[in-house]
């Protein structure tokens, strides 16, 4: 069978692998599925819960305001969480929680195929480097070995390992109500607009 991001997204909706799916709805990724760049949150907050899709209450207007700022339009990247489900009261996701949602991220990783992942946080970039911090990581492009990458040909993954750049900045929310956070961001996007360029 094909996989599409259509296909993973019912899976999801009726998978219960984590507890968190029993008090909330399934919020998969969205967005260009052949995008080069990712953007991976946290986890769903209350607006994306109420409407299945990532990043559209005030933390993803102000990802949005960002992608604008470097000229780059929602089509036009491919935006996810490491968590599927709203964790309740937006508390922080649990490590088992992260750890029982990963091989949906994984999927869609492998299915986007990007070769620039934005971590947006601590919880994501804790994924892809977990001796780093957002603090001193925040802003700047590693580089990392993946191995589970793939070309979007509706197959589930070569298995082969690729060089792809990790590129981590503060989570848009906890910007809403710093200013220096918000500055902070602001560069880092300027930053990877530059980045995106070469
Ligand atoms: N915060 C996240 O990490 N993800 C969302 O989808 C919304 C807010």
């Amino acid at each position: 069978m094909q996989l599409t991001l259509d296909l993973l997204k019912e899976k999801l909706t009726v998978w219960q692998g984590c507890d968190l799916a029993k008090t909330a709805n399934a919020v998969l990724g969205e967005g260009n599925p052949h995008a080069r760049i990712m953007f991976i949150g946290e986890a769903p907050g209350q607006r994306e819960d109420e409407l299945k899709r990532p990043f559209v209450g005030a933390a993803g207007k102000f990802l949005d305001e960002l992608l604008t700022s470097i000229g780059l339009k929602r089509e036009d990247v491919y935006i996810s969480n490491v968590v599927k489900f709203r964790p309740p009261n937006n508390r922080d996701p649990e490590p088992i929680e992260k750890e029982q949602c990963m091989p949906w991220l994984m999927l869609e990783i492998a299915f986007v195929c990007p070769t620039v992942i934005v971590p947006l946080g601590r919880h994501s970039l804790g994924h892809f480097f977990p001796q780093k911090t957002i603090t001193q990581a925040h802003g700047k492009p590693f580089k990392l070995t993946y191995s589970i990458h793939s070309k979007n040909s509706g197959q589930a993954n070569s298995g082969e390992a690729e060089e792809i750049t990790i590129f981590p900045i503060y989570h848009p929310a906890a910007a809403l109500h710093n200013g220096n956070l918000r500055s902070s961001l602001q560069s880092d996007f300027r930053a990877l607009g530059e980045f995106l360029k070469k």
